[in-house]
């Protein structure tokens, strides 16, 4: 079992950005070995005290602290421990006082004799060398500033020095401050996963990779646009309290927002976003060509979407507190012209933003069979079933029940989505209860039964949190398209349009067969799918940008 101690250095404690780093490294530890003790130290919220000097833990008292306070007992942990995690964030190219503190503190571990350690250096034995020669040491760190370069000398020294050069493992996270802003969590997320990661081979091979080390030296948006982001955060602090009209908040929001831009998003995206901020009657342009943002404030070209929103609205969706789709829906801001730009403002062109999910939903990767082509391979059996059920009505049961079978078997298990299932198992029962009657069995019977089939599977999909139509399409709609309420209230309709739909198929299938056309009854509503495909192509644009549209 591993010892794990984790040394909070930050005053912050548990708010702390460090221990974030510290949580992802944890959370790729626990990945790999279950058989760990982790104990987390607050050293802000210790009563430890400053070292005064005196060697009494050398003197009077071998390997105990004269002190009255709550060093002995972390010592016994300190020592105790395999691994300790140094979790600091930088303090004028230090490790924090609290953290110098209890380093100090530490003295009693060490044994008064000074030793040679060769080339001219010297150093004092450990009291307890079994314990503490084989201890493993973390660094892990946030700072403010974008680089480690002059930045960490000092403390990587300092780290040399104490537990032996290149023996101590470390994680400096550059531009720390930047893993508290939820905006950003595009350019952070990545780099949180590679610490885990770097957790993972830690606790395997007891030192981190170096492409993994070389990954975390990185910062996590470009030095100019970070120094852009940064100084505009304090800016806008500061002039909140002075301006009133808004003017610089705005365009210093405006600043950040272009800075927060992402290209990753939609590379190749050739755009002109149009801000108008009503409340401050101000408007901004952003426009995106060659992977490029750049930031208008008059001298406006031709607007492919327009925002109208108040500024408040604006910054309260970017800061992660308002859901971008529900506050649309409510009309808290308004859009118009190209509506498709949303989806990848929602994936975070312009940094993250929060959806709130009305249920959690397994997203299934991209593949072949999990996109609208293999959708439409589910609707053959459908329509085999009413293209046979009037000339052979066996055939229109045992033919689907035999291609739905198939299909199901190569998705296999966990592929498999609700119309697969509920395809199989409607011809599946229908099969149960006509075949063995099959002989002379009634044609427009098996056609309407079809008919009833799908008009109910999709009409019980219209009260399931993803419907149909949604499920199959959201691969066109961005990565969010399932957590986006517009998304799923504009689909919610179309599969019930699609129900109704097949039900009214079923009405005049089930009429035709009164008349002479009897023979073609089932193949004949087939012509309503084209306007049903028509409508669906107009609907899922002209409905969002309907809600989306200023009265
Ligand atoms: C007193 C003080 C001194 C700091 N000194 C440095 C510094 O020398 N270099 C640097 O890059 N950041 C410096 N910073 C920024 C912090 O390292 C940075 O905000 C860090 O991410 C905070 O981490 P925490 O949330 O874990 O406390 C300093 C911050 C404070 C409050």
């Amino acid at each position: 079992m591993h010892k794990i101690l984790v040394l909070n250095g930050s005053p912050k404690n548990n708010e702390s950005l460090t221990m974030k780093l510290v949580e992802s490294f944890l959370a790729g530890v626990s990945d790999i070995s279950l058989d760990v003790k982790i104990e987390t130290i607050n050293l802000y919220e210790k009563n430890i005290k400053p070292c005064t000097g005196g060697f009494e833990c050398w003197t009077i008292s071998p390997g105990v602290c004269v002190k009255e306070d709550e060093m002995n007992d972390l010592l016994v942990k300190y020592v105790e421990a395999d691994i300790i995690i140094w979790a600091t964030p930088l303090y004028h190219y230090g490790i924090t006082g609290v953290m110098k503190i209890f380093l100090e503190r530490t003295l009693p571990v060490f044994l008064p004799f000074i030793d040679p350690e060769g080339g001219g250096i010297y150093g004092h034995p450990y009291r307890n060398p079994e314990k503490m020669e084989n201890k493993k040491h973390v660094l892990i760190s946030t700072c403010g500033l974008p680089s480690v370069e002059k930045n960490y000398e000092g403390v990587e020294k300092q780290f040399d020095n104490l537990f032996g050069q290149g023996k101590w493992g470390k994680i400096l996270c550059v531009e720390g401050e930047l893993l508290g802003i939820s905006q950003l969590d595009n350019f952070t997320g990545p780099y949180l996963e590679l610490v885990k990661v770097a957790g993972r081979e830690y606790i395997s091979h007891m030192s981190i990779p170096e492409t993994i080390k070389d990954g975390l030296k990185k910062p996590f948006v470009e030095i100019k646009a970070f120094l852009e982001l940064s100084n505009l955060s304090w800016g806008i602090n500061d002039l909140r309290k002075d301006e009133s009209d808004g003017g610089l908040i705005a365009w210093n929001f405006m600043k950040q927002m272009r800075a927060a831009f992402n290209t990753k998003v939609r590379p190749g995206l050739n755009t002109v976003l149009q801000m108008d901020f009503t409340d401050l009657k101000e408007s901004y342009q952003l426009v995106i060509k060659d992977d490029e943002c750049t930031l208008l404030r008059n001298d406006f070209t031709a607007a492919t979407t327009r925002i109208y929103t108040h500024f408040t609205t604006w910054e309260r969706i970017l800061e992660g507190k308002l859901d971008p789709t529900e506050a649309l829906m409510e009309k808290k801001y308004t859009v118009e012209g190209d509506f498709s730009l949303m989806n990848a403002l929602v994936d975070g062109l312009f940094g993250s933003m929060v959806l709130h999910i009305e249920k959690k939903k397994k997203i299934l990767p991209v593949v072949f069979k999990n996109t609208p082509y293999w959708f439409i391979l589910t609707m053959i059996p459908w329509m085999i079933c009413f293209f046979l059920s009037n000339s052979n009505p066996f055939h229109a049961v045992i033919v689907p029940l035999l291609v739905s079978g198939g299909l199901c078997a190569i998705k296999k298990g966990s592929e498999l989505v609700y119309f697969d299932k509920a395809t199989l198992l409607f011809f599946s029962l229908l099969a149960l209860v006509t075949v063995p009657w099959s002989i002379g069995y009634d044609g427009m019977t098996i056609a309407f039964s079809g008919f009833m089939g799908i008009f109910v599977i999709w009409f019980v999909s219209v009260f399931k949190t993803v419907t149909l139509t949604a499920d199959y399409t959201h691969f066109f709609n961005g990565r969010n398209a399932l957590r986006n309420v517009l998304f799923l209230k504009t689909n919610r309709i179309l599969t019930l349009v699609w129900a109704l739909l097949f039900l009214v198929q079923g009405l005049m299938a089930q009429w035709l067969g009164t008349t002479s056309m009897v023979n073609f009854a089932a193949v004949i509503p087939q012509v309503l799918l084209i306007p049903g495909l028509i409508f669906t192509g107009w609907f899922t644009k002209w409905y969002p940008a309907y809600r989306a549209k200023p009265e």
